[in-house]
């Protein structure tokens, strides 16, 4: 079984493609766990050089006793030491664990944007060939680790994960234009958590975000924001610009 978290979908994408190769069975985090499961899998993106909210809850409930545990962890940029974060928060290590690089959306801080076309082709054309070679290592039950870890990965994770965290991984910064907001409802259904209410026509968040932006990146005219950073940002969708460049 791989079980899978998803934001934006790039994630989805990845465990889906792996899926396919290994002829396994998809199932989101946010479903119960089926304890019977000898191999597991864990698809997710990185947040922040860490793992986030939703996975933490998983992994502390459930993977007691599968024979092999091995995660696929995707990233715009590089991962710091995701996986020890994981591992730390499941009580056990991983068997395998692997980064794939997909096309980044964090937008909220200066200087972070979406990639550019040619960024993204490159990425889901390397993501065709590291896919492959994850499902062979899986069907192999190779213990490896081939890991994007980038500069200061320590000091990513160990001193930056926690102050974004605590300061930027919140709803509380989302705001609407409600001279755009056409209430179509598509940031309530693409919200993977459940944390958007359509209240008087316009969204309200309600304090139990996952971080992941997909509501941002969903509104078909920009009317969502976070904070002042993001407005004249790129907003990513992975099936159009997938169309775009493949
Ligand atoms: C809150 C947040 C934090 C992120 N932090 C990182 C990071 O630390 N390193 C990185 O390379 N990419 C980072 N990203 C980019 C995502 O990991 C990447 O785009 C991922 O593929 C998105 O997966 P999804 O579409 O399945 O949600 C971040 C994205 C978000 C929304």
């Amino acid at each position: 079984m791989i079980y899978y978290f998803s934001g934006t979908g790039n994630s989805l994408y990845v465990a889906r493609h792996l899926a396919d190769l290994l002829g396994e069975k998809l199932s989101p985090m946010t479903l119960p766990y089926s304890t019977d499961d000898e191999v597991v899998g864990l698809v997710f993106p990185v947040y922040g050089w860490g793992i986030p909210n939703v996975v933490d809850a998983f992994v502390r409930k459930h993977l007691g006793s599968c024979s092999y545990l091995y995660a696929v962890m995707t990233c715009g940029d590089d991962m710091g030491y995701t996986d020890k974060v994981l591992e730390k928060a499941m009580g056990r290590k991983l068997d395998a664990a692997f980064s794939v690089l997909m096309p980044d959306v964090y937008v909220c801080l200066p200087g972070f944007d979406v990639d550019s076309k040619e960024e993204c082709k490159e990425k889901f054309e390397q993501e065709e060939i590291s896919v492959k070679e994850i499902a062979e290592c899986v069907k192999e039950r190779k213990k490896v680790r081939q890991l994007k870890r980038g500069p200061f990965p320590w000091t990513k994770t160990y001193i930056l994960r926690p102050l974004f965290n605590r300061f930027l991984l919140t709803d509380k910064y989302f705001h609407v234009d409600a001279s755009r907001c056409i209430s179509c409802g598509r940031c309530q259904k693409n919200c993977p958590v459940g944390n958007i209410l359509i209240v008087d026509n316009v969204p309200q968040w309600q304090s139990h975000c996952a971080g992941c932006l997909a509501c941002y990146h969903a509104c078909p005219y920009h009317a969502i924001n976070f904070g002042n950073q993001t407005q004249k940002k790129g907003q990513y969708n992975l099936l159009q610009v997938k169309n775009e460049v493949m």
